[in-house]
């Protein structure tokens, strides 16, 4: 199996993603922790990547690509399928990854698109709590951890992301308009986009998302 995850900043991507990933043990990547894993080491590409990310640009393609191919063919190596939270987000991407899985015939079976209003993504964003060590993604209102700010699955400290601000949102909201919306129709031109509505709670989203995939 293997799925890409399209959707505004805090459509709840990564949550739906990890949500599959336990479900059905496929391979999960999620671009925005590779490149925050990245930045943590502070060695001189990370501090190349943070003055994208820090401002909610996109990083420039060839960088991205390179990092992502590289991630992919690892994870095939050691499992077939994989799902993709966070790439692509531009055209160029786009094709950079399905000319890379021609030629590994690798076939893509979903990408999945988490429709959200920019109002509820800023609700979202201001509420996320991340842990440190694990990744795992919280919400203080509608998906609160047992014991505040601390990780159910792991005990490690949750943290509010450096980009989770409003002003840097803005920038990402505009940034997902202007270089990753076209996605839709080039994904929906090869008929393989399933549209699923994320203005509903987190559970309802993973039914509709278990639905279309006829998982059960
Ligand atoms: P990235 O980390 O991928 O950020 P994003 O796309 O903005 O997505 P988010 O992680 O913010 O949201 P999500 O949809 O995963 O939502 P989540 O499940 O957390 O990228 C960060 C940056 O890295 C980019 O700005 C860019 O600079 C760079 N980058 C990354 N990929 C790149 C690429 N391919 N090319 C170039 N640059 C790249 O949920 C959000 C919150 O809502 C959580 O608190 C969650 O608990 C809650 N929630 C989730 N679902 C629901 C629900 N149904 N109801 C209520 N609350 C919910």
């Amino acid at each position: 199996m293997r799925i890409l995850f399209l959707g505004p900043p805090a459509a709840g991507k990564g949550t739906q993603a990890k949500m599959l990933q336990e479900r059905t043990n496929v391979s999960l990547l999620v671009m925005g922790d590779i490149l925050r894993e990245a930045i943590q080491k502070q060695d001189e590409a990370g501090k190349e990547l943070e003055k994208y990310v820090k401002q909610g640009v996109l990083v420039p393609d060839p960088l991205v690509i390179q990092i992502i191919m590289h991630r992919l063919e690892l994870t095939e190596k050691s499992s077939p399928g994989f799902l993709l939270d966070g790439f692509p987000r531009t055209i160029q991407q786009a094709q950079a990854l399905e000319k890379a899985m021609q030629e590994k015939n690798w076939r893509l079976d979903y990408v999945i698109y988490y429709k959200l209003e920019d109002a509820l993504a800023i609700e979202r964003i201001a509420g996320r709590r991340v842990c440190k060590k694990c990744n795992s993604i919280y919400h203080i209102k509608y998906n609160p951890p047992k014991q505040e700010n601390i990780c159910d699955s792991c005990n490690g400290e949750l943290f509010q992301r450096s980009d989770d601000k409003e002003d840097v949102m803005k920038t990402r909201l505009s940034a997902y308009y202007e270089k990753t919306m076209p996605l839709l129709s080039y994904y929906k031109g090869k008929g393989i986009l399933i549209e699923i509505n994320a203005n509903n709670t987190i559970e309802k989203v993973s039914e509709e998302t278990l639905k279309y995939l006829k998982i059960f």
